[in-house]
């Protein structure tokens, strides 16, 4: 946690006032980090073309520059623009999800620096849905790098606090505009390969996909940690999405059970449950329904941080399709 406090700029979620915009955009050009949100999490934006403020990223996050980053863009045109190949799928994808919690890894043109894909010669891309990611790539004129905005290995953000707190001044400006909706990292689909494979889950779900991309799989290896090099390292770097506290899932939460520690942090989906904690600002209940949990599930996370958990026990969720992106943060966040 950084001890000096970025600048934030509180902004209308619906209608950013274009003055507030206008600060941030003068930021990007000049080469600096915007962070800003986006419809899954807060990003940690730079000018997607300047290869000297898309390293200042890496240095604020601590990330290792194996990490490829999401180029954000508003437009299919602006997609088009920075690929070698636009496939069918491509094309079926970004019609039926964006703006939307989708990123599409494709072949890079070689105006985007190798650093932002990671020396990779593919690119992840998507047009966010939200009303100030998107009007602020507008005004900027420019594609945005943009990482989840949070320390390496730490949870990613849901709120402008998490940035704040996460990254200090490492930031040139975070732009509020309050909580972010989807609450977990997009859905990662490679269209590299013979058929679409879903490197990173996301609550944009197979289902969904495969309604519009028919031979849509899981990737065999399920590489997707958000810092690891999805085709060159599978399998490295799974501890990430995790807050500080050691994590454990249960099958019953016990709200008496102290598992030997001090301060213990519970998440349930029933409220009876933890009806009996001796320390109830430390039992959240979360809600039952996926997208509500997923939500809510990181806000929960950095929460029990702050308070000082050293351990949190988190209630196992049904095991079905729905719960699929549910269950990768999870086991990434205990493993
Ligand atoms: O929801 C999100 O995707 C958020 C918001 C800010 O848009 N961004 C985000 O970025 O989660 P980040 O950097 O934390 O995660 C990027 C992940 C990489 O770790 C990798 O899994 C995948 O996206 N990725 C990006 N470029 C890729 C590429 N060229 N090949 C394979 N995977 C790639
Ligand atoms: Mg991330």
């Amino acid at each position: 946690m950084s001890s000096q406090r970025p600048a934030v700029l509180r902004v209308d979620a619906l209608h950013p006032e274009p003055e507030l915009l206008e600060q941030a955009a003068r930021i990007l050009s000049a080469g600096g980090l915007v962070a800003f949100p986006t419809e899954t999490v807060y990003g940690l934006g730079a000018n997607a073309l300047d290869e000297a403020a898309v390293a200042r990223i890496f240095a604020a996050k601590g990330r290792p520059e194996r990490n490829p980053l999401i180029v954000h863009v508003a437009s299919i045109q602006a997609a088009r623009a920075l690929v070698t190949h636009w496939p069918a799928e491509a094309e079926a994808l970004a019609a039926a999800f964006w703006p939307g919690p989708l990123t599409l890894v494709l072949p890079k043109r070689a105006l985007i620096p190798s650093l932002v894909s990671a020396g990779l010669d593919s690119v992840g891309i998507r047009i966010p849905a939200h009303p100030v990611a998107l009007a602020l790539i507008t005004l900027a004129a420019m594609p945005i790098a943009a990482p989840s905005a949070n320390r390496y290995t730490h949870i990613s953000p849901t709120t402008a606090a998490h940035v704040a707190d996460g990254l200090g001044t490492g930031v040139d400006l975070i732009l509020d505009a309050g909580p972010t909706q989807v609450g977990i990292e997009s859905t990662v689909v490679s269209l590299l390969g013979a058929a679409p494979q879903i490197l990173r889950p996301g609550m944009l779900g197979r289902a969904e996909l495969a309604r519009v991309a028919p031979t849509i799989d899981y990737a065999k290896s399920e590489p997707a940690s958000d810092e690891q090099r999805p085709q060159l390292a599978p399998g490295l770097a799974r501890k990430h999405y995790a807050p500080r506290a050691r994590v454990m899932v249960v099958e019953h939460i016990e709200a008496d059970n102290d598992h030997g520690m001090t301060r213990v942090g519970r998440l349930s989906l029933h409220p009876s449950r933890l009806a009996s904690s001796t320390d109830p600002e430390l039992a959240i209940v979360l809600p039952a329904e996926p997208a509500a949990y997923a939500e809510h599930f990181y806000e929960a996370l950095h929460r029990l941080d702050a308070l000082g958990c050293e351990l949190i026990v988190i209630e196992a969720p049904p095991r079905t399709e729905q719960w699929h992106a549910i269950w990768d943060r999870l086991n990434r966040a205990r493993s």
